[in-house]
């Protein structure tokens, strides 16, 4: 176990680039299954939760190959329905395998993911939908057992905008027999990419990035070269970081045009952010503004950003209302940030953050992914020194987050514990 340590105080300055983004390359990889030859993908991050998915695909008879962010899955060798728990249980998105190989092999046997520390994380939606295509489900033993005869194209109508259930049945819907409409479809970018890539792949997708998408199911698809996109989350993590310290930041590699709420969102709290053709360059402010936020399925202010910005608001000059109505349970991180001195209150889904002068610095755990980043970015600006606990937390989703910012000039390294 890994323990993060900072010693606050420092104005991060520099430049950064922002590495593939995890929630588009997880579905992009799955999307392998659906063919039977050797995929190309580049710009894929090092990060715990993609080690996860390779070696899920390796169980189900995919060759894997990685050369630093090169990966090849040639899944021509695809023969094994079973995702068992002690991977699922480990990267709960392998839920994303259903559709796939449901299309492939007419069969899908998948540990139900369970829940983690921000919810219960449900996937009847997923599984509803699947029955609409045609798919034979029941719930066996904490497992999904699933099977079809060839999925048939339906009319699917999502209660909830769910991201990877979008992605599941944008999956099994492209080769599916006839027409499928997904309504109240996820409209994140990791959706457009999967789309993109699934129709470079040669299937027949309209719509993605809008709340309906229409797709024409087609016989089979070749193999694919595709990049991932850069992560919109690291690189909003990184333009926190640069509005926390009164830094001076350029991130290199990341697309503004994903990240517009969270722009509009740190401009209104004095951040002066400008776009140019080399990047985002972010300067901090000598005040931060108070700013209210509400997360929002995509194009809203992303749920993955709000502890981040909780952050923010906790040293800013006023009151923040925050409220969080995608996950039950994401304020996980409040309990950690009072520790070091921020003065929040929670009541349901809504978190009053009071602006202070300054935090001091402590031992805090992480709980979950974007949690853990929040405390790292807390104690880049906490008096004193801040030991961030459990960070495989922070390992499943940032790659050498660390590394990063010390070469931005913050006082911060890795401890074994
Ligand atoms: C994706 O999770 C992301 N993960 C999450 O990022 C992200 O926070 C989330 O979308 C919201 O943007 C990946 O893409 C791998 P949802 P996902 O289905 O798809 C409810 C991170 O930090 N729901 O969009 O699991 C659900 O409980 C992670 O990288 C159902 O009720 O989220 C939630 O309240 C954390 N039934 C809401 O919908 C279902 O069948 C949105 O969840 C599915 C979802």
């Amino acid at each position: 176990m890994d323990k993060i340590v900072v010693e606050g105080g420092r104005r991060l300055r520099g430049e950064v680039t922002v590495s593939g983004a995890k929630n588009a390359a997880l579905p992009i990889l799955v999307s392998s299954l659906l063919t039977d030859g050797c995929n190309t993908y580049r710009n894929v991050p090092h990060l715990q939760d993609i080690e996860s998915a390779l070696r899920l695909l390796a169980e189900l008879g995919a060759r894997v190959e990685r050369e630093g962010t090169l990966v090849r899955v040639d899944a021509s060798g695809v023969d094994r329905p079973e995702a068992p728990y002690d991977l699922v249980r480990k990267m709960r998105a392998s839920v994303l395998v259903l559709g796939p190989l449901l299309a492939r092999l007419c069969r899908a046997r998948v540990s139900l993911p369970g829940g983690c520390a921000i919810g219960a994380r449900p996937i009847n939606l997923h599984l509803t939908a699947l029955e609409m295509l045609g798919a034979r489900i029941e719930l066996q033993h904490g497992y999904v057992e699933a099977e079809c005869n060839r999925l048939k194209g339906a009319e699917i109508y999502f209660d909830t905008v769910t991201v990877t259930g979008t992605e599941n049945i944008l999956m099994a819907a492209a080769l599916a027999e006839g027409t499928s409409v997904l309504r109240n479809a996820a409209r994140e970018p990791e959706v457009v990419s999967l789309a993109e890539t699934l129709n470079a792949m040669g299937a027949d997708i309209r719509g993605a990035g809008t709340a309906t998408i229409t797709v024409n199911g087609v016989p089979r698809l070749h193999p694919v070269e595709a990049a991932i996109i850069p992560d919109r989350i690291e690189a909003g993590t990184f333009m926190a970081a640069a509005a926390l310290t009164g830094g001076d930041i350029l991130l290199r590699h990341c697309q503004p045009e994903h990240l517009g709420a969270v722009i509009d969102k740190l401009r209104m709290t004095g951040v002066a952010m400008e776009v140019s053709p080399e990047g985002i360059r972010v300067r901090g402010g000598e005040r931060i503004r108070s700013v209210d936020i509400r997360t929002q399925p995509y194009p809203g202010f992303p749920t993955d950003m709000q502890a981040q910005f909780m952050v923010l608001m906790s040293v800013a000059t006023g009151t923040s209302i925050i409220s969080e109505t995608i996950f039950e349970n994401r304020f996980i991180h409040v309990s950690e940030l009072r520790r070091i001195g921020a003065d929040i209150t929670v009541i349901g889904n809504t978190a009053t953050v009071k602006g202070v002068s300054m935090l001091s610095g402590a031992p805090v755990m992480a709980s979950d992914l974007r949690a853990s980043a929040s405390l790292v970015l807390a104690g880049l600006i906490a008096v004193g020194r801040t030991e961030v606990h459990r960070v495989y937390h922070l390992d499943r989703g940032y790659e050498a987050l660390e590394e990063k910012f010390a070469r931005l000039g913050a006082a911060i390294w890795r401890e074994k514990v």
